[in-house]
Formats: C-alpha cells, sequence, structure tokens
C-alpha cells in the first residue's frame, strides 16, 4: 500500500501482537494445562484440548481434574490455611508480590489470554490484565487493614471458586484476591475453554513466595467444578451461568457452605432523548461488542427514547461500520473470535430463531467469528429481550417516558447492572434508584474496579467482589457458633381441653388481623399444661396474602431513614408503656422469669435499630476515574423471617427491627413454641403507626412455612433463626428465584447488628464519571 493509499482510505495496517513468547511458555510448560496443588505441578494429562478460536489451532492439551484430586487440592489448602490466616501483613506483602510479578509479565499474561480466548490483544492489554493486577494491589491493602478495620471478622477457611471463560485472569483475580487478604486458601478452577492464563499465573505464585497450598488450580470441566462444589470446602464463589449457578445452589443447600453466585444479566441500555448522542453511541461499542458481548453485565437491551431513536439508530449502525473485527492478537481490531464454536452456534441459534423486528449486521471473517449485530424494533417481552445471548448482539426497543424506560428496563428476571444516558443531572440521579440491579453507570459503560463492589440482584445472584462490601462474603464473625438446642410446645396429657371462647389468634397481614385460609388453630399450653389461648395456623395461601400486603406497602422502602427511626421508637415506647404485660406474658408462656429482661432486650434493640435507620450509610468509592462509585445502601425488598423459638418477643423484634430500618417489608414467622408474644405484639403495631403491610405476622409449625416462603418468588430473602433446622430446605427452596438467605444449620446465632443491618440492605454502586 502507497502512502498515497493510505491517506486516501485511512485504512489502518496490520499491527499483530507476537505469540513467540506465550507459544514457548506454553511448549516450556510441556503443552499441558494442569493442576497445582500445594505450590507443585501435578498430573499433566491431554484429556481435553484448549484451542485458539481465532484460529481453530490447538493451544495446550487439559487435565480433566478427578473428584480425588479435588480432594488433594482441598487437603492441601485445609493444611496451609491456619498458617496462612495468622499475620494480615505476610498476606499483604505476598499480594503485593504478586502484583507487581503480573505487572512484570503483564505482555505474557494479555497475549496468553487473546490466543485462549480470542478477545482483542487491545481489550486484553489494557483492560482485563491491568484491572486484574490492580485487584491484587487493591486487596494487599485489605490484607494489611483486616486486623485494626474488621477486628470481629475471621477467615471462612477453605473457598472453592469456579470461573467462566469469559474473564480468565480478571475473574481469577476477583475470586483469588479477596480470598486470600482475608487469610483464606483456595481451590479454584478455571474454565474448560480457558485455563492456560490461570498457569501463567500459578508460576507467579511460585515466584510470589506463596507459601504452598494457599493457592491450588485445578483444571476441568463441569463435572471437576461439580467436585469441587461437594467437596469438604467452607466456602464456594461461582461466576457463570444461571442454569450452574441454580444447580450450585440446590446442591450446597443445608452443608454450611457460603456461597456467592455471579450470574448472568440482560442490562438495559437507557439513552434519554437529552443525552450526548455521540457519547452514547460510542458507549455502546464498550457496551454490547466489547468482549464480542460475552461478557455478563454487558449492556445488551438498548431502550432509546423514542424522539430520538431514527437518529439514534441511524448513527449507532454507521459506528458498527466501522468496528473492525479479525485477529485478537492484531491491535487494530475491536471485535475478536467467540471463545469457541459451541458459543458461535449458540448465538447463531437464537438470532435465527427471532422472527421480530429488523437485523442489520456488519461482516464477520470466516471462522468462530460473529458479526456486530443490533435489532431493533423488539417488543420488552420478545425472548432476545429477555433472555441473555452472551455474544455481540444488541436488542432495541423504544420508550416514551421515563417512568416507561423505568418499567422496561425492570422488566427482566436478572439484576445485575444498567446505563443511564443523559445530561439532565436529574433525570439521571433520579433514574439509578429505581433501577433494579446492582451497578448503575451513569453516562458510561463497563466501568470496572477493584474499590466498587460488583454483583447484582434477582437471578443475576447475590453477593458483592470488590471494595468493603466484597469483604464480607470472604469473612465470618470470629468464634463458634454453638449448637442450637431445639425448643418444643408445652402439651397438655390429657388431650386438648376445648376453649368454651372462641379465643383464636389470629394472623396480622396488611395491618389487619385476618384468619387463617384453612381454619386450623393450635393451642397453646403453659408449662404446667394450663389453656393459654390458640394460635392459628397459617398456610401457603396466608403467604401469598402476606406478599401481596408487603407489595402494596412499596412505598416504606422509598420512606427516609429519619421517619422509619420515628416509627421504631414509637413502637418501643408504645411497647415499654406495656412492658409488665408482655414479661407477665412471657413468663407464663415459657415458665421462666426472663420476660422483664427480653421486653428490655427488645426495646434495646427496637432503639438500636431506630439509631441505626438513619446511620447506616453508604460510600463514596475512590475509584480511578474523574468521578465516583456511589455506594448506595438499598433494602432488599421482601424478607420472610423464621423467628427464634426461645425468645418469643426479643427474637421476633431483633429480627424485624433492623429489616423495617433499612426499608424492607417482612413476613415473620412467629416462635413456633411460644407464639402468644407476638399475636400480643399486633396491638402495639396497630398504635405505633406503621403502614399496612410493612410487618406481617404468621403463626404455625416453621417447617410448613419454611419451603412455601424460601421458593416464593416475590420473596427476596429468606432468615431462619428457628430452632427447628430448616436450613437445607430453605436453601435449596431459594433456587426457584436465587434469592439471598440467612440461615442458622441448626446454630445459636452468630451475629452482630453489622450482620443483620448488611443482610437487610443491598449495596448498588453508581458510578458517576464527571467533568467535559
Ligand atoms: P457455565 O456456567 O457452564 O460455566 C461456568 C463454569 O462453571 C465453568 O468453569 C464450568 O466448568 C463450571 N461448571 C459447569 N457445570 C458445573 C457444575 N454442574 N458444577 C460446578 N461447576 C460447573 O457456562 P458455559 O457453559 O461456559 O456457558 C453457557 C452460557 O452461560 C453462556 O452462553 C452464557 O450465556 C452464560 N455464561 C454467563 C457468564 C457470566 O459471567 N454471567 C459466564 C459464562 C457463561
Ligand atoms: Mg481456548
Amino acid at each position: 500500500m502507497t502512502i498515497k493509499e493510505i491517506f486516501d482510505t485511512m485504512d489502518y495496517g496490520p499491527a499483530p501482537e507476537s505469540s513467540k513468547e506465550a507459544l514457548q511458555w506454553l511448549a516450556d510448560n510441556g503443552g499441558i494445562a494442569g493442576h497445582y496443588i500445594n505450590g507443585k505441578w501435578g498430573a499433566l494429562r491431554d484429556d481435553f484440548a484448549s484451542n485458539n478460536p481465532a484460529t481453530g489451532e490447538k493451544l495446550a492439551g487439559v487435565t480433566k481434574g478427578t473428584a480425588d484430586e479435588i480432594a488433594e487440592a482441598v487437603a492441601a489448602a485445609r493444611k496451609a490455611q491456619p498458617a496462612w490466616a495468622k499475620s494480615g501483613h505476610k498476606r499483604a506483602r505476598v499480594l503485593y508480590a504478586i502484583a507487581r510479578l503480573m505487572q512484570k509479565h503483564a505482555r505474557l499474561l494479555a497475549v496468553m489470554e487473546t490466543l485462549d480466548n480470542g478477545k482483542p490483544i487491545r481489550e486484553s492489554r489494557d483492560i482485563d490484565v491491568p484491572l486484574a493486577i490492580r485487584h491484587f494491589y487493591h486487596h494487599a491493602g485489605f490484607a494489611q487493614l483486616m486486623k485494626s478495620e474488621l477486628p470481629d471478622r475471621e477467615a471462612l477457611g477453605v473457598c472453592g471458586q469456579i470461573i467462566p471463560w469469559n474473564f480468565p485472569l480478571l475473574m481469577l483475580a476477583w475470586k483469588i484476591a479477596p480470598a486470600l487478604a482475608m487469610g483464606n486458601t483456595v481451590v479454584l478452577k478455571p474454565a474448560e475453554y480457558t485455563s492456560l492464563s490461570a498457569m501463567v499465573f500459578a508460576d507467579i505464585c511460585t515466584q510470589a513466595g506463596v507459601p504452598p497450598g494457599v493457592v491450588n488450580i485445578v483444571t476441568g470441566d463441569g463435572e471437576t467444578g461439580a467436585a469441587l462444589v461437594n467437596a469438604e470446602v467452607n466456602k464456594i464463589a461461582f461466576t457463570g451461568s444461571t442454569e450452574v449457578g441454580r444447580k450450585i445452589r440446590e446442591a450446597t443447600a443445608g452443608s454450611g457452605k457460603a456461597l456467592s453466585l455471579e450470574l448472568g444479566g440482560k442490562s438495559p441500555y437507557i439513552v434519554f432523548e437529552d443525552a450526548d448522542i455521540d457519547s452514547a453511541v460510542e458507549g455502546l461499542v464498550d457496551a454490547i461488542w466489547f468482549n464480542q458481548g460475552q461478557v455478563c453485565c454487558a449492556g445488551s437491551r438498548l431502550l432509546v427514547q423514542e424522539g430520538i431513536a431514527d437518529r439514534f439508530y441511524a448513527k449507532l449502525k454507521s459506528r458498527m461500520d466501522t468496528l473492525r473485527i479479525g485477529n485478537p492478537l492484531d491491535k487494530c481490531i475491536d471485535v475478536g473470535a467467540i471463545v469457541d464454536p459451541v458459543q458461535l452456534e449458540q448465538i447463531t441459534r437464537m438470532v435465527s430463531a427471532n422472527t421480530e423486528g429488523d437485523t442489520y449486521q456488519t461482516t464477520a471473517p470466516e471462522g468462530c467469528f460473529y458479526p456486530p449485530t443490533l435489532i431493533t424494533g423488539l417488543s420488552a417481552a420478545s425472548t432476545l429481550m429477555q433472555e441473555e445471548i452472551f455474544g455481540p448482539v444488541l436488542c432495541a426497543t423504544t420508550f416514551r417516558t421515563p417512568s416507561e424506560a423505568v418499567e422496561i428496563a425492570n422488566n427482566t428476571r436478572y439484576g445485575l447492572a444498567a446505563s443511564v444516558w443523559s445530561e439532565n443531572i436529574n433525570l439521571a440521579l433520579d433514574t439509578a434508584p429505581k433501577l433494579a440491579a446492582g451497578i448503575v453507570w451513569i453516562n458510561g459503560t463497563n466501568m470496572m474496579d477493584a474499590a466498587a463492589g460488583f454483583g447484582g440482584v434477582r437471578e443475576s445472584g447475590f453477593g458483592r467482589e470488590g471494595g468493603w462490601e466484597g469483604l464480607s462474603g470472604y469473612t465470618k464473625p470470629s468464634g463458634t457458633a454453638k449448637p442450637l438446642k431445639k425448643i418444643t410446645a408445652f402439651t397438655t396429657e390429657d388431650g386438648t381441653p376445648a376453649d368454651p371462647l372462641d379465643r383464636t389468634a389470629k394472623l396480622y397481614i396488611g395491618g389487619k388481623q385476618a384468619r387463617p385460609d384453612g381454619g386450623y388453630s393450635n393451642p397453646v399450653f403453659s408449662p404446667k399444661g394450663k389453656l393459654l389461648g390458640h394460635t392459628s395456623i397459617a398456610n401457603r395461601k396466608d403467604i401469598r396474602n402476606a406478599v401481596e400486603a408487603c407489595n402494596a406497602a412499596k412505598g416504606w422502602s422509598k420512606t427516609t431513614g429519619h421517619l422509619r427511626a420515628q416509627i421504631l421508637y414509637y413502637i418501643a415506647e408504645n411497647l415499654s408503656a406495656r412492658a409488665d404485660e408482655f414479661a407477665t406474658r412471657i413468663n407464663t408462656m415459657t415458665g421462666t422469669k426472663t420476660g422483664a429482661d427480653e421486653v428490655e432486650t427488645a426495646i434495646r434493640a427496637l432503639f438500636t435499630y431506630a439509631a441505626w435507620a438513619d446511620k447506616y450509610d453508604g460510600q463514596a468509592h475512590g475509584v480511578p476515574i474523574r468521578g465516583v462509585a456511589l455506594a448506595m445502601k438499598e433494602p432488599v425488598g421482601n424478607i420472610g423471617i423464621l423467628c427464634d423459638d426461645a425468645q418469643p418477643l426479643a427474637g421476633l423484634i431483633s429480627a424485624m427491627a433492623p429489616a423495617i430500618a433499612m426499608g424492607n417489608r417482612v413476613i415473620l414467622a412467629a416462635s413456633e413454641a411460644f407464639p402468644l408474644g407476638a399475636t400480643d405484639f399486633y396491638q402495639i403495631l396497630e398504635t405505633s403507626d406503621v403502614p399496612a403491610g410493612v410487618v406481617n405476622i404468621l403463626t404455625g409449625p416453621h417447617a410448613d412455612l419454611a419451603s412455601p416462603l424460601a421458593s416464593h418468588m416475590d420473596i427476596d430473602a429468606v432468615w431462619s433463626f428457628s430452632s427447628s433446622d430448616l436450613s437445607a430446605e430453605i436453601e435449596k427452596a431459594s433456587a426457584a428465584n436465587l434469592k439471598r438467605t440467612w440461615v442458622n444449620h441448626g446454630k445459636a446465632l452468630n451475629a452482630d447488628s453489622h450482620s443483620y443491618l448488611q443482610a437487610a440492605t443491598e449495596v448498588k454502586n453508581i458510578w458517576i464519571p464527571y467533568g467535559e
């Protein structure tokens, strides 16, 4: 090409990065990816191939880890853990050394990643690798600070970590850095298509002086992953498909293993008519064509305000025409290869099956490539607007008003991320809190950093990675929880005496006392067998009614912390006025003399959470952009709670108060053995200005209420402090909508007020870049 021709066409010539060093590294290491266990390379077997998707060539063989090999790795991690947890400063130095060495080998890591995954070298070099390094630097700091800043927390133990193929090194960093910082040891399984950068990382661990057994990597496929899920680990951290996430939730139910799930998404990209259109078009390049759209938080649903839609689509199409797609190692390439022919086939199948709207596609080279695609005119309910495609395919629709934009945006089972484009800061900041998402980017997209939590709500999973909020996923309150004694109700020897008066306490739903749907009741006896009254037996239908009442009380979540505090104080005041009556009731029911203390505990809890209602602040994270990431605390939504059996009043209130203080609506299943404290409490609620539907109280056997609460699609979290160990049932049923659970696994609760507040909130990170 002559210089004149270059000036005429303004074409880029190829600028390929060399693959020599990376291929040499593979050759030097036997050409096979295998296990790194206890600081040594284990078995290397050519069980399946890791290919370069851009060329179809085999890069290396991969060893498929067996259950025995997983057990060996877990044993090594277990042995290494206590010593590793000892000194935060030592951990900080090791994490720092990892970061430094990754920096030194950045080029090798970037090329390896691009070869194995097919992503453009520009992205692996400028995004994946620097962000992964940043994660280790940032968490070196958390290791150093753990003792002083998190004095009441300790490591979980051994963490099993399973990662996907879309960001192999970055996901490895997101998993390993916080786990190690908090004193855990890990067994990580890379995804089957992309194991190679993890091999380079293992090498770096040896060089960095990571003690043997602290980091273990076992390669393999889904079966290897399943073996890790079933191994003797204390936590599973998973990133991947919602389908597998659901299986892991079910497989770990009742095991006591902690779990974090970072799953799929269908994130909305909202463009208001006053947006800077050119920037919003450019943003889409990063939202949906970055990493070929194989991004869990990809802005894959474009919502454009009607008035600018035609102009916007036209500009977008001409920008698509200039995207360069091809050899990922070429530094001029914008869009690389799809990770594997299997994924290419899935994208092709989903797009070809669509018959709605208009499809605009650019071209792609032969092989494992898919052209950037825009499909406009889809209805909000169409399959492609609902299902994750995980490819370079943008689906678009229009909206008229801001409230319609929010409605369409939230019309999804996912809730990972969202972008909002508007030059009107009022509109943007008014919209962000209304979106069901863990991350909102204002006038930007796909911004990520180690200092800001990443993760979603709804079927996008639970837990956060990064920032202060990510640390709780790798720690637990210090100390060991004692086993919980099952509390049973008192009975009478000569059967149930007839009660001449109908004194059956009803349920409390939507601010009213309601008869149970089934019409059945339970007698409640004193320890001496005296009939104290009857309580209603709630069933599935009553739970449904309570959920409806909760939904009708959504306004509660928008009230101010100040107002919620006033109401909690008012409840405390009214309870205090009747303290003696409640104390006597508790003493009669339980046969103890603890009633007065318990009422006092309940009043203190109300004061504690009234205090927190307007003080559990969010944070402004110092992310490395000109701008901030506002970590806002939001209510979780509707929370179902099986209350402590032993303390009929204090147990109920210590769970209710933090939940409603943070703006949630609750369905409380009262103490099963001693329910009358709760039913007396209705009157306090009625006289304390608690809006109808914010607090609903059911009575009846916990075992009958646990699964219906946990499987209800409109309940966002379930807590269980019941003395019946229903943890397995609850965790299993929670897989239906992947709700958050907090269950006691049959142990006494080891929790401070922060544990409650954290369980009662979601963190939403709102990224606000500023400047011209
Ligand atoms: P996947 O969820 O099957 O794989 C993710 C990881 O889980 C891999 O390491 C895999 O080996 C492991 N795994 C698979 N089955 C397992 C099991 N039963 N127990 C434990 N671990 C298991 O995702 P896959 O098959 O690679 O991709 C399928 C679809 O999932 C994609 O088309 C995409 O839609 C979605 N996906 C979403 C990701 C996200 O970050 N949200 C990442 C990867 C895939
Ligand atoms: Mg590969």
